[in-house]
């Protein structure tokens, strides 16, 4: 089939590289020529593990174009995937100037029926004015053209995105019941019938449901883990260790394993934009979340713990302190550095005075980039960070290890290494990667997130 994205960042380049894998003739748009010209020299903008090989490959094959030539991109799709961004506004409702300006594009250049299929992460009625800006430049053209928008919200983790794509636990598209809807309909069956193959992955829905559904996952997804930081928390003063409470409570059904890992707070493009978004949703209709401003709140607040505590264990005053913080990013397997609780703890050790040795394995790059907009009236601060080459190098003379993004190289470090080339083998553990125990034997004094190990009364 032939497709056309719009817009090449994590979704769209993804879903363009994906759907090309399966055989489509996929056109990608980008406004930005940098970034085609970085992907037209076989690069591509983002870290995302397996992403560059595919992307390679079917551009080799010729089933991935990429330009910003706008025309030709709205003549080169039946389905048309608009996937810009969507960033909180200054209020934290979605910003869909992007997304609008994607319609008015299509709208001034179809000549012929068109599928537009929201994956941005939009707002419940989005579709509603995509049609709406799409139907007025028509108006205004005097074409008098079918077309009918969809709702396919992208459900992909950063780190996972290819993975996530191909092996998606479930799809969720949201058409309306015209003709032109069952058009649409027809056309996103065939397009994703691979993957029903074994079984039926999609869920049909009307427009308005499939919107909702994306935000209510993260939403979800979010509330188990500022409820699962709080409990940590009170854990941390009682004595409990919220490992043991995880698994006690994970092991109901109902409740399941998985998001209820404690640690430093959740960052990264999704979930503080979506729950910030939503209840902004519900204000326009004078409702107000509960729940969903706890959650923000706590994780907010959660991003300082660690700082919290490692004032509690080394004084409020860490001038002549030297901290070494492993991982950046907000989460393994990307360089993103969005709402990463790094930024905060960096911001806050430094504050108390700390010279801080940083390393990420990835996102070292990003890290500069990020940190000197954010120290951008505070030099003197920044000053105070050495960039490191290595997890080791940062290590060096430290007073304490603080340990922020779980990438797999710092799973397993040699602890006697690590010892020696400490002043004091004091590790803070956001991740909670570690055993105590086994901690306590490596000759480490160690103090995760609600492992019953942490400094009373922080
Ligand atoms: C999320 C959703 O998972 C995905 O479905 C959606 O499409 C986009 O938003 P992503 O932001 O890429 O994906 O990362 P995710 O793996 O969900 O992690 C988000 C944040 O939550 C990270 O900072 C992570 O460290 C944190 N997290 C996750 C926890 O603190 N505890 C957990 O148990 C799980």
């Amino acid at each position: 089939m032939k497709i056309t994205i719009i817009g090449t960042g994590y979704v769209g380049l993804v879903t363009g590289a994906c759907l090309a894998e399966l055989g489509n003739d996929v056109f990608c748009l980008d406004v930005n020529q940098q970034k085609i010209d970085i992907l037209n020299g076989g690069g591509i903008p983002i870290h995302e593990p397996g992403l560059e090989e595919i992307v390679r490959r079917n551009r080799a094959a010729g089933r991935m174009t990429f330009a910003s030539d706008v025309q030709a991109a709205v003549a080169h799709g039946d389905v048309m995937f608009i996937a810009v961004g969507t960033p909180p506004d200054e209020d934290g409702s979605a910003d869909l100037q992007y997304v609008l300006e994607a319609a008015r594009s299509i709208g001034r250049y179809m000549n012929d029926f068109k599928v537009i299929v929201d994956k941005s992460t939009v707002p419940v009625g989005t579709a509603d004015k995509v049609r709406q800006a799409i139907a007025d430049e028509l108006a205004r053209r005097g074409a008098a053209l079918e077309f009918s928008v969809v709702s396919n919200p992208e459900f992909l983790k950063e780190g996972a995105a290819v993975e996530d794509f191909m092996r998606p636990d479930r799809i969720v598209i949201g058409c309306d019941s015209t003709p032109a809807g069952e058009r649409a309909r027809a056309l996103m069956r065939r397009l994703y019938a691979s993957f029903n193959r074994n079984h039926e992955r999609t869920l049909w829905m009307d427009v308005r449901s499939a919107e909702f559904t994306k935000y209510a996952a993260n939403a979800m997804l979010a509330t188990r883990i500022s409820f699962m930081n709080e409990l940590a928390n009170l854990a941390d003063k009682v004595g409990v260790d919220i490992e043991a409470v995880r698994q006690g409570i994970g092991s109901d059904p109902r409740i399941g394993y998985s998001f209820l890992y404690a640690g430093c707070g959740y960052g990264g493009s999704c979930f503080p934009k979506d729950v910030q978004a939503l209840e902004r949703t519900a204000r326009v209709y004078d409702q107000e979340l509960l729940i969903l401003r706890a959650v923000e709140e706590v994780n907010a607040r959660q991003k300082y713990v660690l700082p919290k505590k490692i004032r509690a264990r080394l004084g409020a005053d860490l001038h002549g302190k030297r901290v070494a913080v492993w991982g950046l990013a907000f989460k393994p397997d990307t360089d993103d550095m969005r709402e990463a609780p790094s930024r905060v703890i960096i911001g806050e050790l430094l504050r108390l005075g700390a010279t801080l040795a940083v390393f990420d394995p990835v996102a070292m790059d990003e890290a500069r980039r990020v940190l000197a907009l954010d120290f951008a009236s505070r030099p003197e601060l920044l000053a105070r960070v050495e960039f490191s080459d290595t997890q080791m190098a940062a290590v060096q003379g430290a007073h304490a290890l603080v340990i922020v993004t779980e990438w797999k190289a710092f799973r397993n470090p040699d602890w006697t290494q690590v010892r020696a080339a400490m002043q004091s083998a004091l590790v803070f553990d956001g991740r909670n990667l570690f055993e105590p125990f086994a901690m306590a034997e490596a000759g480490v004094e160690y103090h995760g997130i609600g492992r019953a190990t942490g400094v009373p009364n922080y």
